[in-house]
């Protein structure tokens, strides 16, 4: 029930990465027939990825995942572009791989907007308009929250950040298995994305930067032998990137198919658990999400406890706790909840591994715990 954590790798993905794994183990980097014959493969994997995102393959560059790739694009882009100006705008309820970039970058002198939300997690567009400056040079928006799982409108703040000439990054790591990726359709400049998010390898990752119309440029983090046009330094990850290419053209592929089990299984808990605690709050919009995810909260109930009592269920609390006083986090703070509510709220997760029968056995589970 925590896929928003990491997903299970998916057999089809593991049967592709085994020979690198075992075999064919040159460094792709080589000159000799057995490096360029993985290299040869890499760029199979990039072209596979670049079809998927509707990308030109040299805009993909593979890094060890998602919170790489955010800080290459946005460190990256903003550090490019200092000499044009030095405003980031972001949001209040970003993955801390964001926030933690834009808190470096304010370090840095950069000034930072972190725009509120609405009480569904969604942003304002009209907010964001205002907030753009002269001198604003990067917007990073998320496409599906980690936590409440609402989705932004990322084609709509596109329009806005093309027109007004700045660079947008997406943090699309919770929407890969069920929202579409096209980055022309989205207007996106910078776009990162996980393996382990969506049924690959831990451990691997992208950042897609476009090249062209407009051409965006990044300063490089890694220094090294050059890899990855010497943006990302360092040896390919042949096995991991070979995996995030089967996973990415499997969730391509069966994107409709996964939103609707999803969408199946999320609604029978959300009536299930509507039943048990007919007082629940469901956080995030109710429909304009990515169908896995359904934040719960029970008033008067602590989450920490609920979970402690359901041992053998894998499931997370919508706050981030300290050992002994949890915290609530900043996405349930930023959507209006209020500290005792963000400590009764359980964040799930659901998968594509995930049965029905499996939803009916978690929410008896609660149904005793709660009425113990
Ligand atoms: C929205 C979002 N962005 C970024 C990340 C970071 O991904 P990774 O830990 O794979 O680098 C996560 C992981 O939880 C996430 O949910």
């Amino acid at each position: 029930m925590d896929h928003h954590a990491t997903t299970p790798l998916d057999p089809r993905v593991l049967a592709v990465m085994m020979p690198f794994l075992q075999d064919h183990f040159a460094n792709p980097s080589s000159q000799h027939p057995a490096g360029q014959a993985i290299a040869a493969k890499i760029e199979l994997a990039r072209d596979q990825v670049a079809q998927v995102l509707n990308a030109e393959p040299r805009d993909i560059l593979f890094t060890s995942g998602a919170t790489e790739s955010i800080n290459l694009g946005l460190l990256g882009a903003a550090r490019h572009d200092r000499e044009k100006g030095h405003h980031i705008i972001t949001t209040e309820t970003e993955h801390p791989a964001v926030l933690d970039c834009c808190a470096q970058l304010e370090q840095e002198g950069f000034a930072i907007t972190r725009l509120p939300v609405n009480t569904h997690g969604q942003l304002d567009l009209e907010q964001l308009q205002s907030a753009i400056r002269d001198e604003t040079i990067l917007v990073s928006v998320m496409y599906a929250n980690h936590e409440i799982g609402t989705i932004q409108d990322i084609a709509a703040i596109g329009a806005i950040t093309r027109q007004r000439k700045i660079t947008l990054l997406c943090d699309a790591t919770q929407a890969a298995t069920t929202e579409p990726l096209d980055v022309q359709a989205l207007n996106v400049d910078l776009l990162a994305l996980s393996g382990h998010k969506l049924y690959g390898p831990k451990g691997v990752g992208l950042l897609y930067l476009r090249r062209k119309k407009p051409r965006i440029r990044l300063q490089p983090m890694t220094f090294g032998g050059g890899q990855e046009q010497g943006l990302r330094s360092g040896t390919l990850n042949a096995p991991g990137i070979l995996g995030l290419a089967e996973a990415c053209r499997i969730a391509h592929a069966e994107r409709d198919t996964t939103h609707r089990l999803l969408r199946g299984l999320h609604d029978r808990l959300q009536t299930q658990l509507r039943q048990i605690a007919p007082d629940c709050l469901f956080n995030g919009h109710p429909s304009n999400k990515i169908p896995g995810n359904l934040s719960v909260s029970f008033p008067g109930v602590d989450g920490k406890q609920l979970l402690d009592q359901l041992p053998g269920i894998a499931l997370s609390m919508g706050s981030a706790c300290t050992s002994a006083l949890p915290q609530p986090s900043t996405v349930l703070r930023a959507i209006g909840l209020s500290t005792d509510l963000a400590r009764g709220t359980l964040r799930f997760g659901l998968g594509r591994g995930n049965t029905p029968a499996e939803i009916d056995r978690v929410c008896e589970r609660i149904q005793e715990t709660l009425s113990a």
